[in-house]
């Protein structure tokens, strides 16, 4: 797995070169993500009481952090217009966005220490994106909101790119996910998972932690085995994600090797065009 460094435009065939190859891009000087990182800053120090957010742990007790994060990432996951200004993004880095359809734009909080597992705000175990989609030409996006470092960050597993994870994907369910998450409150983790995850432990020898600052954005594919790193450092993780889809992708069967997903269907559903708003299962029918 290569890093490869871009500070240009590219193609959709450009990136899903480098990208269904198993490598990875980090795209450096990304004016666009300066008005996201502005937006967030601005939204999180006006719910945590001016406190600086990276620090905030050490002034709220847990239930009032949570409280607080959770008002913010509500707000902050149903404001189209913070959506907009990561489309910018996306086109700085080349999407075209008449033709890439993507799901959702969530700020995931990543606390440091052990108290937290129970909420939404806890970090991520290991998973492929495309466990839940089954959508192989689907690619993830990442952005630090703000400075991380190798142990506060999001760790890629290079060797699953061609070797299989045991999963539970063939009995995973998305509509048993969806009744469990009636019954949860928001921003808060549900018993069922959102997605299919491991069933026997993951090699963490194999783990390799991306370290990007303010202003660049990570863009791999969605197929690429990830976690989030345990937060052992003393400020709390930051970050924005969004999936896409690109048509042309799809159209010319540009994707990643399916090496242990048994799930069945696509959930094309899941997606919606850029700039219509249509959903991809439309667009394809
Ligand atoms: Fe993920």
């Amino acid at each position: 797995m290569d890093i490869v460094y871009i500070d240009r435009a590219l193609s959709d065939k450009e990136r899903a070169d480098i990208l269904f190859s198993g490598n990875i891009i980090i795209y450096q000087n990304v004016s666009a993500m300066a008005k996201v990182i502005a937006y967030a800053d601005k939204l999180l120090k006006d719910k945590l009481k001016g406190i600086v957010p990276e620090d905030v742990q050490h002034y709220l007790p847990p239930e009032e952090f949570l409280t607080l994060t959770g008002e913010a990432q509500t707000i902050f996951r149903k404001d189209e217009s913070v959506r907009r200004l990561f489309f910018d993004v996306l086109s700085e880095c080349g999407v075209h966005l008449d033709s890439t359809f993507y799901d959702h734009f969530p700020m995931r909080i990543v606390p440091f220490g052990n108290t937290y597992r129970g909420a939404q705000t806890a970090g991520l175990g290991h998973h492929r994106d495309t466990w839940g989609s089954n959508i192989h030409s689907q690619l993830n996006w990442w952005a630090p909101l703000y400075s991380l470092t190798a142990e506060r960050s999001i760790a890629l597993y290079p060797k699953y790119w061609s070797k299989p994870a045991a999963n539970n994907t063939s009995t995973w369910s998305f509509e048993k996910f969806i009744e469990a998450r009636k019954s949860t409150p928001a921003e808060r983790k549900c018993e069922y998972l959102s997605a299919p995850s491991p069933i026997a432990a993951v090699d963490e020898n194999d783990a390799f932690k991306v370290v990007l600052q303010p202003g660049e954005v990570l863009n791999f594919a969605s197929a690429h085995l990830h976690a989030s790193v345990a937060n052992t450092t003393d400020k709390t993780r930051f970050s924005v994600e969004m999936r896409t889809v690109a048509m042309s992708d799809l159209q010319e069967k540009r994707q990643a090797p399916n090496v242990d997903n048994a799930g069945q269907g696509e959930m094309y559903q899941w997606f919606k065009n850029i700039t219509s708003k249509q959903s991809l299962a439309s667009a394809l029918q």
